[in-house]
């Protein structure tokens, strides 16, 4: 099963409701340019405003972050990735949201806890060390040796200011090598897979940080590197995710991955990007302004790529990898259906 389905029918089993994926374009944040987290979309909610569907809410969210731009063509990187999220509005808090990341994970997705590590907040002048959570990750059989405190990586908050709030992050270890017994946040090896917010604090513009009214937990966590770690693979482009949008650019390009990777890569990823970006509700087309210019910058960069490979750029090249992501994201994404003659025509043009 999809680690979607797996992620939500989960969830569901503990009382929460499935609500569905906002647009990659905020609906009512002039304040960002594209979704970022699963969070963002809900902002009103975390800050009070009672949500239609309940307070204990679960979905998963298409984002795009284009501020690493330059760090695309490496193993892990996207512009675009989907953010499975759960979400309690004032309902539970640190207790039952670090048990149910645990029994997912462990008892779901059977990873074994000896490949797991967390980090919690260490505490500073404003905020208290997380005793709550440390102990909790104790008591589900995590070492406290793979337990580390953190200041700057476990406070999150979306940009400057908004609802904010102490997180701890899970880790796994994706490598071959022996696992060390001290887990260690800056080794590579180990990589961040899901982050539990306990967002119980808003911070305004002048920096001051006040007591929200509710006490929420925002979790989130990124469907590209889990299934790329289910799958054992070291490069999130052999995941299933990736596989046959490779293979195709690899045949179009009558050429191999090994060698072209980077290129290769760059172009999934940015393809992927604008299909979602050309098919968004809120019609977005190349341009010399914000979504426009980013989603012209992820199509020229493409096109540069394809150039390198000896593609043929006259050929209806996007246009097989724009249909071959469309297939592959239908189902989870309706609009990729209704819109696909507007984005292929986007990138056509
Ligand atoms: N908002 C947090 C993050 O993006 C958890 O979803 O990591």
């Amino acid at each position: 099963m999809n680690i979607k389905d797996l992620f939500i029918n989960f969830f569901i089993s503990k009382g929460h409701k499935q609500i569905p994926s906002a647009p990659v374009v905020p609906e009512n944040d002039p304040s960002v340019l594209f979704n970022t987290a699963g969070m963002q979309p809900l902002i009103p909610y975390l800050m009070g405003e009672p949500h239609p569907y309940g307070t204990r809410l679960c979905d998963y969210q298409k984002c795009i972050r284009t501020n690493d731009l330059d760090a695309i063509g490496d193993t892990t990187h996207h512009t675009f990735f989907e953010m499975l999220g759960n979400w309690s509005l004032g309902d539970y808090f640190k207790d039952e949201s670090i048990s149910w990341s645990f029994e997912f994970l462990t008892e779901h997705l059977n990873i074994p806890v000896e490949r797991l590590a967390v980090t919690v907040f260490a505490g500073n002048d404003l905020i208290p060390f997380d005793e709550v959570s440390y102990n909790k990750w104790l008591s589900l059989g995590i070492k406290k040796e793979r337990i580390a405190k953190t200041v700057e990586d476990n406070f999150w908050i979306a940009g400057a200011s908004g609802p904010c709030g102490p997180d701890t992050e899970i880790f796994y270890f994706r490598s071959n090598d022996e696992i060390p017994e001290n887990f260690d946040p800056e080794d590579e090896r180990w990589v961040e897979i899901w982050n539990n917010v306990f967002m119980q604090y808003f911070k305004d513009e002048a920096g001051n940080v006040t007591e929200l009214p509710k006490k929420n937990v925002d979790t989130g966590m990124g469907v590209e590197r889990v299934t790329a770690i289910l799958e054992s693979v070291n490069d999130n482009y052999k995941s299933s995710i990736w596989s046959d949008v490779i293979d195709l650019i690899s045949n179009i390009s009558n050429l191999p991955y090994e060698g072209n990777e980077e290129s290769m890569r760059i172009i999934a990823d940015h393809i992927r990007t604008a299909v979602f970006i050309s098919a968004d509700p809120a019609g977005i087309k190349p341009s010399n302004t914000d979504q426009g210019y980013i989603l012209r910058r992820l199509i020229r960069r493409a096109i540069r790529h394809a150039k390198k490979l000896n593609i043929d750029i006259n050929s209806n090249w996007e246009e097989q990898i724009a249909r071959l992501l469309i297939s592959k994201y239908k189902k989870y994404y309706s609009e990729l259906d209704s819109n696909e003659v507007v984005v292929l025509e986007v990138l056509k043009n």
